[in-house]
This record gives C-alpha cells, structure tokens and sequence, in this order.
C-alpha cells in the first residue's frame, strides 16, 4: 500500500473497535481521522496517538453531516461504523447511507462497513437484522453506481465477546452464574472486538482492489450456554453455573432495563438460533493469526469478573 498517500477516516472511533482500528492504523504509520463527538475522551483513549503527527481528530455526530462533509475530504478511505442506542431503526441504514454516499463523492475508493452476521443468518429478521440488512443494501447500491473507483467491504461479525460486560457481569460476579432464556445447550457464536478491529486495519492497509466486495463473516468459537460457563469456571477458579430463565422473564427483565421491545425480541429469538451459521477460522489468512477464543478474552478482562 502506498500508505503515505493514503488517508483513512474512522468513525465511532471513541468505540470498541473503532478505537482499535485507530490505533492499528496509527501503528502502521498511516495518517488517520478519528471522527468522534467527545474530544476528552479522545485526548485520553489516544494520547500515544496524537504524539505521532499521524492522527487527527473531527469533532462531530452522525446528524452532523455539514461538518463531515468538510472533514472528509482529502481522504482515500473510510472506515463506517454506526452505533447509537435508542434511534430509529432505520436511522442505521439513512445515516450510512448519507456518510457512504458523501464520502464516495468526495473521492473515498474503499469503504469499511461494520455490520452483523444476523444479516446472513437471519436476512431482515429481527430488528438488528434489519437494521444491518438496510444499510448493507444502500452501500452496495452506491458502490455499484460507479465498480470501478468505489469499493466495499463489509465485516459481519458473530456475538461480541464484550457483550458480557452487559448483563453477564453481575451475574456472574453476584451469584456465580449465567442467566438467559435459550436451553442449557443452546449454541452462540463468539468474536472478540479485537479481532475485528485487527481485520478491519488490515483490509483498510492493504490495496483496495484485494478485498474489493468482499463480506467477511467473524465468529471465532461456537459454544454452548453451559460450555460459556465452564470457561468462565475454568478462569476464575470457582463454579458459575447457566441458569435458563423463562422467555417471559428474560423479556420482562430486560424491557425494565430500558431496552426496546424490538431488541429483546431478537436477543430472545437469538437464544434458540444461533447468529452465525459455521465459525470461521479463514479470517487468519488475512489477520495472519487464529481469532481469539473467549478464554484468552475473560483471561484477559478476569478483574472485571472478580
Ligand atoms: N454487540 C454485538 O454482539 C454485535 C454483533 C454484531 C454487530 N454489532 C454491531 O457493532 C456495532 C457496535 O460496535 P462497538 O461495540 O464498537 O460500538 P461502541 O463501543 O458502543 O461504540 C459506539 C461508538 O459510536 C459513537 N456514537 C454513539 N452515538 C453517536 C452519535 N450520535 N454520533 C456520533 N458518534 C456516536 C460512540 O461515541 P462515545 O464514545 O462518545 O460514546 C462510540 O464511539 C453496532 O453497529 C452493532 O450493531 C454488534
């Protein structure tokens, strides 16, 4: 990659794997735009970053499209990620939509689009699904306007490992088990967020014409309810046991967390089918290393469990 010329924009980039890919880029010396709206927490995530002259930082929202219109040109890629709790659900496909859209008219030839193996497993249902499965469909229709100078790649990954710092976490620390509703065996594909990040960098480093409208599916380890909580077992050296709860419960419980209905409906039909279909141990070839298992992540986030 002639990285010197290359320019790449993050958004999300304060996020989970948005922060990772900042960072991999900054490591591989490629001059980078984090696009994110609280400009502390960008200062503390990336204070080794901006010592480097490689990183810049953008101020700005998905709503504030003035503001990225200016701020994205110049660049050659763009990282895409849209995550915003509590919106529409077709806010995910318009805002992509509009970024792709702006981004590709100002000259950006490879997008980096973070989007959910629920679409392959699961195509419009459920609201994720959906959400994902809209917003995949637009950026396809703008890459296609012009194949020649406009390139996608889309990430779909499996269940976040991080997604035990939601609920799981005082489960497990209060009363040493795993709750939800699927069945003891019921399987779920895990991904590290790391892994995705890691994958993400490499595809925006490497020549835009290698990966050009490839759609990566992510998922290290399939394992069942009662298999996750034998990791958690064997880390932290004391029983945490699965406990399966009635549907109506899990419903109950999480609406009064504040979720949607719509969520905890797919979060419901997830946990008696699985969001990936297969694991995919491929991703090594271009990651250059096998994913990463849950037990390497609780081993790693043991403090948070303890
Ligand atoms: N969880 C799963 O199992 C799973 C599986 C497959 C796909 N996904 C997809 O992965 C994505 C989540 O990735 P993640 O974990 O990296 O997200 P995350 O850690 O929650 O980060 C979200 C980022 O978006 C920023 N943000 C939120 N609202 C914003 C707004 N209105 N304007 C500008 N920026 C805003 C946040 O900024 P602040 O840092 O300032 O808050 C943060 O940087 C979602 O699209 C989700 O559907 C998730």
């Amino acid at each position: 990659m002639s990285s010197s010329k290359e320019r790449v924009f993050v958004t999300a980039a304060t996020g989970n794997i948005g922060s990772g890919v900042v960072r991999g880029l900054i490591k591989r010396g490629i001059d980078t735009t984090a696009y994110i709206r609280d400009e502390q927490k960008a200062k503390d995530l990336f204070k080794d970053e901006l010592n480097t002259g490689h990183l810049t930082v953008v101020v700005g929202t998905y709503s504030s499209v003035d503001i990225f219109t200016k701020a994205i040109q110049g660049h050659t890629r763009l990282f895409l990620l849209f995550a915003a709790s509590g919106t529409r659900p077709a806010s995910m496909s318009e805002i992509k939509g509009t970024f792709a859209k702006i981004a590709f008219e100002q000259g950006v030839r490879q997008i980096v689009d973070i989007s959910s193996a629920f679409v392959s497993s699961y195509g419009r249902k459920g609201i994720i699904g959906y959400m994902h499965f809209a917003a995949e469909e637009k950026l396809w229709t703008l890459a296609d306007e012009n194949s020649e100078e406009r390139s996608l790649v889309v990430l779909r990954p499996g269940s976040f490992m991080s997604n035990h710092f939601m609920g799981d976490v005082h489960h497990i620390k209060d009363s040493n088990k795993i709750v939800s509703c699927g069945l003891p065996s019921s399987t779920m594909t895990w991904i590290d967020t790391k892994d995705i990040s890691d994958c993400a960098v490499i595809v925006l480093s490497e020549s835009v014409e290698k990966h050009d409208r490839n759609v990566y599916e992510m998922g290290s380890e399939t394992l069942s309810n009662e298999q996750r909580a034998a990791v958690f077992t064997k880390v932290l050296g004391k029983p945490i046991i699965y406990e399966q709860q009635s549907m109506e419960d899990f419903y109950k419980t999480h609406i009064s967390f504040g979720m949607s209905h719509s969520f905890v409906y797919n979060f419901a039909l997830a946990s008696s089918k699985n969001i990936c279909e297969t694991t995919t141990p491929e991703i090594a070839l271009i990651i250059g290393r096998p994913l990463r298992t849950l037990e390497h992540w609780v081993r790693e986030n043991i403090k948070s469990f303890e």
